[in-house]
């Protein structure tokens, strides 16, 4: 027994140690934590519950019997954040380069099953040289098992994705299907072929950072949501987050105590809205007044930024923000931000989220660019996200609100629950300038005309009135009660109960 035990505390203290001291001092000095540290800070302490710390692989190839480390680069197990239950994997880079071998997929498998049947979500912290060359297909095989689980996982419970070394070549595709990706600046990077394959086969030179780093995921590639400085704060921010989410599709979301006044009134709302209808002004104003303390998680703030996206809370419950942006492109529609919009929407809608939409949008964006690039498809998207969503949905009309964008953004023609409008509100096919431009082609030589037709467009549909007295709008409210009205319809839309028609799954335009 005693014998027992002492070989159990070695093998243990050869787990913790992963690669050893050498190692691990590489990857300090690389400004990246270790796999155990980054779970200590990413989990409340003393709630982390290790599994598989004694698992090896079982490679006979290349010397690699001789060469087994417990654990075989990959930490997982369950704990809590914020007290709330949680299951991890954290790839150990100075295991083999946390390498995927069989037995490392076997780990991560067995908690992503165990998250599933238990409704908790998953977060994986990746840092990995990809596939454990010794092994071959028996790591492919295992790759293959992740990704499986994945796909089943999704929509059940959240998962999150954070990358925090190298993650390379088909490797990619796990966080690709998972809810959300994180990534550390400067020293994660993401892609399917790195910059030498990319040399060799398109003659282009490009650095690891720009082909896959944190920055160009977040602006360009929109592969990832966030990007942050180094793993300290990445963590503490996925902190911040959980928080945000239920635990699985069966769970409300969480209610989260707060001290702000549902009533609470924000007066310079009602100045919000510049007179110069072409006028931009920023629509996080608006979202940081009405939300809980002003709390609002952005996610992707730097790509497709016409639209704007993210978490926040009403009366403590978490509630999805989509609005448009009035300060970039004038808030219109483009391929990018309906791919943004739409993929936030369908999330929130899986996990039973309410929808908050607020709408300043001129309508699609023109240009051969857009039409050339599909922006009919993507557009369908959000289109398409809105209309199938079943959870409670409000929507509030700062301004403008024209043509097929005005469908789109959760109208009352989509199921919206509740649909509100400001004053300043114009809900018409088009702006009135356009529209004389048009209805009026063959008078446009006369100037005054043009104006007076202008005026009397602007009179007749530049208002929310048209659409409220057909139902549309369900009332007209002050801006500085926004927080107030979007409480209330939430409070009343708490039990809502609407089920779409049966079906295998949906055929969304992909
Ligand atoms: C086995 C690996 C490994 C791997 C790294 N190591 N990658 N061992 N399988 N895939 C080991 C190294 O031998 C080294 O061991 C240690 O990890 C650290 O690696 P270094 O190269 O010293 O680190 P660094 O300089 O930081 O470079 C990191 C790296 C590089 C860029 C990730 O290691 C690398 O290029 N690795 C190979 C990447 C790769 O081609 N993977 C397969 C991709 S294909 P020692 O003992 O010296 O510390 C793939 C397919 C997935 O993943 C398919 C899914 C469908």
């Amino acid at each position: 027994m005693q014998h027992t035990l002492k070989k159990l505390d070695e093998k243990r203290e050869l787990a913790r140690l992963g690669g050893g001291q050498k190692r691990i001092e590489t990857q300090h000095k690389k400004g990246k934590l270790t796999a155990r540290e980054r779970l200590e800070i990413l989990l409340d302490p003393n709630s982390f519950e290790e599994w598989d710390t004694f698992v090896e692989h079982r490679c006979r190839d290349f010397g690699m019997e001789k060469n087994k480390i417990p654990g075989d680069g990959v930490i997982t197990g369950y704990g809590t954040i914020h007290g709330r239950a949680v299951f991890v994997f954290s790839q150990d880079f100075t295991v083999f380069g946390g390498s995927l071998s069989e037995a490392h997929a076997e780990k991560i498998v067995k908690v992503m099953d165990k998250a599933v049947q238990v409704g908790v979500p998953i977060i994986g912290l990746n840092d990995s040289g990809g596939a454990r060359i010794q092994e071959g297909v028996e790591s492919l095989a295992g790759y293959a098992s992740v990704f499986q689980r994945n796909v089943l996982a999704s929509g059940v419970i959240p998962q999150i994705s954070v990358i925090m070394g190298p993650c390379a070549g088909g490797a990619v595709y796990s966080p690709a299907m998972t809810d959300f990706i994180f990534m550390v600046k400067n020293s994660s990077y993401m892609f399917v072929t790195g910059p030498d394959v990319v040399k060799t086969v398109t003659h282009e030179t490009v650095t690891h950072e720009d082909l896959g780093g944190a920055v160009t995921h977040t602006t360009k590639s929109s592969v990832a949501d966030l990007a942050f400085e180094n793993d300290i704060e990445t963590l503490l921010e996925i902190r911040r987050f959980f928080e945000f989410l239920p635990l699985s599709n069966r769970e409300k979301p969480p209610i989260k105590e707060t001290m702000d006044n549902p009533d609470r009134e924000s007066i310079s709302l009602d100045t919000l809205i510049p007179h110069n209808p072409s006028k931009g002004y920023n629509m996080k104003e608006l979202i940081y007044k009405v939300v809980d303390e002003g709390d609002f998680f952005e996610l992707q703030p730097d790509f497709a930024s016409n639209i704007i996206i993210g978490f926040a809370r009403m009366e403590g419950q978490t509630v999805g923000i989509i609005a448009n942006q009035p300060l970039v492109l004038a808030g219109c529609l483009d391929i990018d931000s309906s791919r943004k919009a739409a993929r936030f929407v369908r999330f929130c809608d899986c996990f039973n989220i309410p929808l908050i939409t607020f709408v300043d949008v001129p309508g699609f964006l023109p240009g051969t660019t857009q039409e050339l690039g599909g922006i009919i498809k993507h557009g369908a998207k959000l289109l398409f996200a809105f209309a199938e969503a079943t959870v409670p949905k409000v929507t509030v009309i700062t301004r403008k609100a024209y043509g097929g964008a005005y469908d789109v953004m959760s109208s009352k023609h989509l199921r919206g629950d509740v649909n509100f409008a400001w004053p300043s509100a114009e809900i018409a096919v088009m702006g009135p300038k356009g529209a004389v431009e048009i209805i009026f082609r063959n008078e446009l030589d006369n100037k005054e005309k043009v104006e007076a037709y202008t005026e009397e467009y602007r009179e007749k549909f530049a208002n929310p009135l048209v659409a409220a007295s057909r139902g549309y709008i369900d009332d007209i409210i002050m801006p500085h009660t926004t927080r107030a009205r979007i409480c209330r319809s939430l409070q009343m839309l708490k039990n809502k109960k609407l089920e779409n028609p049966w079906k295998k799954h949906d055929n969304i335009p992909l």
